[in-house]
């Protein structure tokens, strides 16, 4: 008696001599067929009503999804219903196909011309199972059964589909699915695809869609990109099939399988929106587009509105986009970790300095402007967030450039603080810790009133600095103080020294404009070496640059004491 893994039987791969996929390259985007609104909605615990399809319908058209496979209309009324509506209601623009879906079986394919009777363009994708497990244990029939149903599906779509087109004037196509392809002996599905596409004529003007899925998907990407590329050579007329991919995700790589199925020569895909559908779903079409994207591919679908794409889709589907979603979930443009924060900090500075026409930051495959992600903190604090990830919050969100030297000082502040919290805080709360450790100091000392004046000096001397001013600790009464030096910050030192507040050396001072409100002021950063040797900085605002550098002299004074 097998036990656990023992029991599974591995795929069994072909042996592809000389496979030529490993070494090619995606150039272009491949034809995109949408199955939201059949694979996905069989899919769902609550499936769409006629308002959600519809919406879903207008969606996948804006997005620019050109073919799209809109259900199973002999299958169920609602389906049917669908199919109806949007041909009668005329929602369907002029360049847009629809899909229907049917079993090569003559009562249900009579069915599905019924529904899409007056539609302009209309792929009929009809399918049968062929896979070595579904003929043992399903149809219980040999090769030759299987392929005779499928010709005979054939032959009657070929039929009707002929007669609608003269009928109408319909623009009818045919897309055969050799379904469970993957467990198909390959020389197998060459055969019963041939035999189809001999029995509905296709011919290089009149192409046949293949599609070949991977029903279940069973084995490694690369396993079945060898089966792709051994059935493009092995189709007795290649170039009258158009090769289609429905890569469904039970292994979770489905958007590799897409990928490397198109290497190996498909010119499809089949899927979904977010990877909706049976079981594990559909492969994505939108991280598939976007992995184009971001390979400088043109994907041919307009994904720029994301958010209102993902809207839609939640709500129609009752299915959530992840968090950690490639490209949509909440948290993929977010960097907690210091050392990634520090990058992107550095990425964004050098895109602006630089002025690259390119996309060169570290971290983030894709400018979050491009997915509708740009007024979302790309950067987020928590314990493990660095001084780069705390100095580009108080930048970006608020327009203080703190000099590099301090950006170690107050990320540890509020490291510990987050530390402290056990959990995220909000740019809002680090604004909060800046202004209570920096901005609102103004204990033990405090100026009360404060006046430089140019001393004059020689003709050709610089002339020096005196500063007076009224100094106050804590509730004492205000003294007067005064000193002259060479310019404004050796002159308040000067006049400190004098009530006994010595042993501070200056170190460095930066100063920039930030709009407060509607107003501009200066802010000045300066670092003190205090009496015990310890770095500090302080912080002064000013509409005076003068009066800004002597605030930060006194805070980081006051800081200094406080700690
Ligand atoms: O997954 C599958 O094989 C299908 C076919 C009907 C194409 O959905
Ligand atoms: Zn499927």
């Amino acid at each position: 008696m097998k036990k656990g893994y023992e029991k599974y039987i591995p795929f069994e791969a072909i042996e592809l001599g000389n496979r030529q996929w490993p070494s090619k390259k995606i150039e272009k985007h491949p034809i995109w067929c949408s199955v939201d609104l059949r694979d996905g909605n069989q899919a769902l615990v609550d499936p769409m009503n006629m308002d959600e399809k519809l919406e879903m319908f207008k969606t996948l058209c804006e997005i620019g999804i050109k073919e799209i496979e809109v259900g199973f209309p002999s299958a169920s009324d609602t389906e049917y219903e669908i199919l109806r509506e949007l041909i009668d209601g005329g929602h369907i623009p002029d360049d847009v196909t629809i899909q229907v879906l049917v079993q090569a079986r003559e009562h249900l394919i009579r069915k599905t011309f019924d529904a899409i009777r007056g539609a302009k363009n209309a792929i009929v994708h009809f399918y049968n199972s062929t896979s070595k497990l579904q003929r043992k244990v399903v149809f219980k029939q040999e090769m030759a059964g299987i392929t005779e149903i499928a010709v005979n599906g054939a032959k009657l779509i070929k039929e009707l589909g002929d007669q609608a087109a003269k009928e109408t004037g319909c623009n009818i196509r045919y897309e055969y699915s050799p379904e469970s392809f993957m467990g198909t002996e390959p020389e197998y599905a060459v055969a019963i695809c041939d035999s189809v596409m001999k029995a509905v004529g296709a011919d290089r003007n009149n192409k046949i869609i293949l599609n070949l899925p991977s029903t279940v998907e069973s084995s490694t990407p690369n396993c079945f990109a060898d089966l792709v590329e051994y059935f493009c050579n092995n189709l007795p007329e290649r170039e009258a099939a158009i090769i289609s991919l429905h890569p469904h995700n039970d292994r979770g790589t489905a958007v590799a399988t897409a990928e490397l199925g198109l290497l190996a020569g498909a010119d499809r895909i089949e899927g979904t929106l977010f990877g909706n559908g049976e079981r594990t779903g559909n492969v994505d079409i939108i991280t598939l587009a976007r992995n184009m994207y971001t390979q400088a591919i043109d994907p041919g679908l307009d994904l720029s509105d994301i958010n209102r794409i993902r809207e839609v889709y939640e709500r129609t589907t009752r299915m959530t986009v992840p968090i950690r979603h490639p490209y949509v979930g909440e948290l993929v443009f977010t960097a907690f970790s210091g050392s990634h924060q520090d990058a992107i900090n550095k990425g964004e500075t050098y895109m602006k300095d630089s002025g690259t026409e390119y996309w060169e930051v570290p971290y983030l495959p894709i400018d979050p402007a491009d997915v509708g992600r740009a007024y979302e903190p790309i950067i987020r604090i928590n314990s493990q967030s660095g001084k780069g990830g705390v100095a580009f919050v108080m930048s970006n969100s608020f327009g203080y450039d703190l000099p590099k030297a301090m950006h170690p000082e107050f990320g540890r502040i509020v490291q510990g603080y987050c530390e402290k919290a056990g959990r995220e805080v909000g740019a809002e709360e680090v604004m909060d810790l800046f202004k209570s450790e920096y901005i609102d100091i103004r204990e033990p000392y405090k100026l009360v009133s404060h006046k430089f004046y140019e001393e004059s000096g020689l003709y050709d001397e610089t002339p020096l600095v005196r500063f007076e001013g009224q100094l106050k600790h804590n509730g004492d009464e205000p003294v007067a103080i005064s000193g002259t030096g060479n310019g404004p910050i050796d002159a308040f030192f000067n006049a400190l020294e004098t009530v006994g507040i010595s042993g501070y050396q200056f170190v460095n001072y930066s100063e920039h404009a930030i709009s407060i409100g509607s107003d501009a002021k200066a802010v000045s950063y300066i670092q003190l070496l205090s009496p015990a040797g310890k770095n500090i900085f302080g912080l002064g605002i000013s509409h005076n640059t003068n009066y800004a550098s002597i605030r930060g002299v006194l805070c980081a004074i006051n800081r200094s004491l406080k700690i």
